[in-house]
């Protein structure tokens, strides 16, 4: 065992137990906490917490305390109990050392120059069926790049199941899926028409937005048509270090998003910041669309300074600096983070030829989820 598992001096204080390491890093184990976490608390196959957090009083505390082999024994003062605490366990979940670590964020900004590198973000779709490394490799880009492009995909209708369900189940909306990205007459969406599309994200007015959305590519033979991305995420992040107080604006501004499609019996408005961050600090999602925008209702003094702000932002969207326009061919899998990366697309003939994309939703739950299975993230 290397020496940071090592204990070189355990102490009692007022509500914790005090450990040096080996190393010299000094952790505090407070008295609940320890209780809480006893090995015995966790069931051993759910992996879940049967332990019951009022079976004890606040008070509890260490009557005996040792450190016998690899382990801190603990005898209880309440419910004649004893902990066995392995001390590897505890120096891998050592709070202190946690909360002093300084928080890395997973995100690479990217703008108009990912153009010249998209091999970067491509990936053979048949790698991905057949090979968990290729799927992982897909799942890290997800997550870092917020884009990736899937090649050689079957043009079948539907048959972009095969690969979301490599990571797991997709996303249900009233859209059904996958939904047809397709003029239509009498289109209950702007998507459904051949006009074009300004960069936004998907339904802004869920409380809780898809995290993913992958476009398939079946046909696209029209002329016009093509596809633009850009990292909502790397234009906040160009707000936040020059133009604070827009930054400030979009960030604690609550704007009113809505949805009336006429097809639903639904009337949906959520009021939310156009950028929200994590509590880390990080940025957490963009919700951006022109298009479900509500009447804004924000307080008078206030409004102003939202729409200078609100139209700053829309126009870096815009902005060639930081898009990339691309032509989606058939077997293509647009794959991108919905709540940070953008999406739209110029106007197409529809006389032209078909264009035809299928449209799926998956929440970025289950990228994390299955990238931090893949990455053998412990907990
Ligand atoms: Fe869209």
């Amino acid at each position: 065992m290397i020496s940071k598992y090592y204990v070189k001096k355990l102490e009692k204080k007022k509500d914790h137990l005090s450990i040096l390491w080996k190393d010299n890093f000094e952790s505090k184990f407070h008295f609940m906490w320890l209780r809480d976490n006893c090995p015995t608390a966790i069931h051993p196959t759910a992996n879940m917490r049967v332990f019951n957090i009022l079976t004890v009083s606040k008070n509890i505390f260490p009557k005996k305390y040792k450190i016998e082999k690899n382990k801190l024994n603990i005898d209880w003062s309440e419910g004649n109990h004893t902990s066995k605490f392995n001390l590897k366990w505890l120096r891998d979940h050592c709070y202190t050392e946690i909360n002093k670590r300084k928080y890395k964020s997973p995100y690479v900004f990217w703008d108009h120059k990912l153009k010249k590198n998209l091999k970067k973000i491509i990936i053979d779709h048949n790698s991905v069926i057949i090979n968990d490394k290729h799927l992982s490799k897909w799942l890290n880009l997800l997550h870092t790049y917020g884009f990736a492009l899937i090649k050689n995909a079957p043009t079948r209708k539907k048959s972009a199941f095969k690969i979301l369900n490599r990571i797991s189940h997709h996303r249900e909306t009233f859209f059904g899926t996958p939904f047809e990205v397709i003029n239509i007459s009498k289109p209950n969406n702007t998507a459904y028409t051949a006009d074009a599309l300004r960069n936004h994200t998907d339904l802004p007015y869920f409380e809780y937005a898809p995290g993913y959305q992958f476009l398939h590519c079946l046909v696209n033979e029209a002329n016009g048509g093509l596809s633009s991305v850009v990292d909502g995420f790397a234009v906040a992040n160009y707000l936040k270090k020059n133009e604070k107080d827009i930054f400030n604006i979009l960030t604690k501004t609550h704007v009113k998003f809505k949805d009336t499609d006429y097809t639903q019996k639904a009337v949906r408005i959520l009021h939310s910041p156009i950028i929200t961050i994590t509590k880390d600090n990080d940025f957490n999602d963009i919700r951006f669309s022109m298009a479900a925008m509500g009447a804004v209702d924000v307080d008078p003094k206030k409004m102003k300074k939202f729409y200078d702000a609100y139209q700053y932002f829309a126009s870096l969207l815009q902005n060639k600096k930081f898009k990339i326009d691309f032509r989606l061919e058939a077997g293509d899998i647009f794959c991108f983070n919905n709540r940070r990366v953008l999406h739209g697309r110029t106007e197409f003939d529809p006389n032209s030829g078909n264009r035809h994309l299928q449209g799926y939703y998956i929440e970025r739950d289950e990228i994390i989820g299955r990238l931090n299975y893949f990455n053998n993230i412990k907990v």
